[in-house]
């Protein structure tokens, strides 16, 4: 019989990551709204921005407003990506809790989303760690890519592990796995699991799965399976990749809450406000929301 956690920390990347790729720009005040009834839900990390160029991710581009304008919740960390040092200056001015450096384990994937190379993007990480760890702000690494690249195809389980092991090694205190466009199904993703978790401890790994395929659920009960007790997800099932064409959102956060409700699994989120937050944002960009579980439950 497999053992799963009992306990599952819930990482919310939907303001960012889903809300990254909308093409009208979401008012700050929406996102600040979203992340605030992410929080009073009962999620305990919300991913909130990225200060990355806005050349690049317009909708990113008020990210030092929407940190501004949060009221915090005691206990909740507030997170932002930071490709650079330019972007770590700008979180740290936003006092963000955290924040999060990002490679790829694709060569080509690196290029069209950061414009380096995995092993310029590992140099270019060096000095954000390291004035992340002089302010004290903890530093989470992503490996993209981790099961298939939109323009590379396969990816080998060992490229990742050597990219995860090498963030691991310079600092991250944990690592999010990203299957970027949603194509791994979940043999596939327990083998990408166990190369990793022989050069990273299985509780600083977590798992960041979209649903492109419709694989996400059932790779996330694979990861359980093998140990994993960190799950990212997104509201409503928002988002997708501006730098992987047809990848759709992250798995649906409700739809990850009710699964681990089902299965007994603590969390400590609360899945009628989780819901509620849902149909808020869905309302908010005038899409139908992508959780099956809010749908279930009434939303449009
Ligand atoms: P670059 O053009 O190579 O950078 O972009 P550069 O250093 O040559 O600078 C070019 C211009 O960008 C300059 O401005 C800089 O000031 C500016 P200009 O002089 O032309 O006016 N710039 C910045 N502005 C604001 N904030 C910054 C910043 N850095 C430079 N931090 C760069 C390199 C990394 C900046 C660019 O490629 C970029 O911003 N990429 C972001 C891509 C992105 O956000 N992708 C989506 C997130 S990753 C993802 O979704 C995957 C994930 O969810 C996991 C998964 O699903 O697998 C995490
Ligand atoms: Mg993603």
């Amino acid at each position: 019989m497999t053992r799963l956690p009992h306990f599952v920390r819930m990482v919310e990347v939907g303001p960012r990551d889903g809300l990254q790729n909308e093409k009208t720009i979401v008012p700050t005040a929406v996102k600040i709204a979203l992340v605030e009834r992410l929080a009073d839900a009962g999620l305990s990390v919300v991913e909130a921005g990225s200060f990355v160029s806005p050349k690049w991710v317009p909708q990113m581009g008020d990210s030092a407003e929407v940190f501004a304008g949060l009221t915090r919740k005691p206990g909740v960390r507030y997170a932002a990506l930071t490709p650079n040092l330019k972007g770590l200056e700008g979180a740290l001015a936003a006092k963000a809790d955290e924040v999060a450096v990002f490679g790829a384990a694709s060569e080509s994937f690196s290029q069209k989303n950061i414009n380096c190379s995995i092993a310029e993007s590992l140099d270019r990480f060096a000095p954000v760690m390291a004035q992340a760890k002089a302010a004290g702000v903890p530093v989470r690494g992503y490996v993209s890519c981790v099961l298939g690249c939109p323009y590379e195809g396969n990816i080998a389980p060992a490229a990742v592990a050597e990219v995860a092991a090498r963030l691991f090694a310079m600092g991250c205190y944990e690592i999010s796995l990203g299957d970027t466009i949603g194509t791994g199904t979940p043999a596939k993703a327990q083998a990408m699991i166990a190369a990793v978790a022989e050069r990273v401890p299985v509780d600083k790994i977590a798992v960041h799965f979209h649903d492109t395929y419709g694989q996400a659920l059932a790779n996330l009960y694979a990861a359980l399976e093998l140990g994993v007790a960190v799950v990212d997800s997104s509201v409503a099932g928002l988002g997708g990749c501006p730098y992987a064409k047809g990848a759709s959102g992250n798995v649906a956060s409700e739809d990850v809450l009710y699964m681990l409700n089902g299965l007994g699994i603590e969390t400590g989120v609360d899945l009628d406000r989780l819901i509620a937050a849902g149909a808020f944002i869905s309302d908010a960009i005038g899409r139908p929301t992508a959780s099956k579980v809010a749908r279930a439950r009434g939303c449009a």
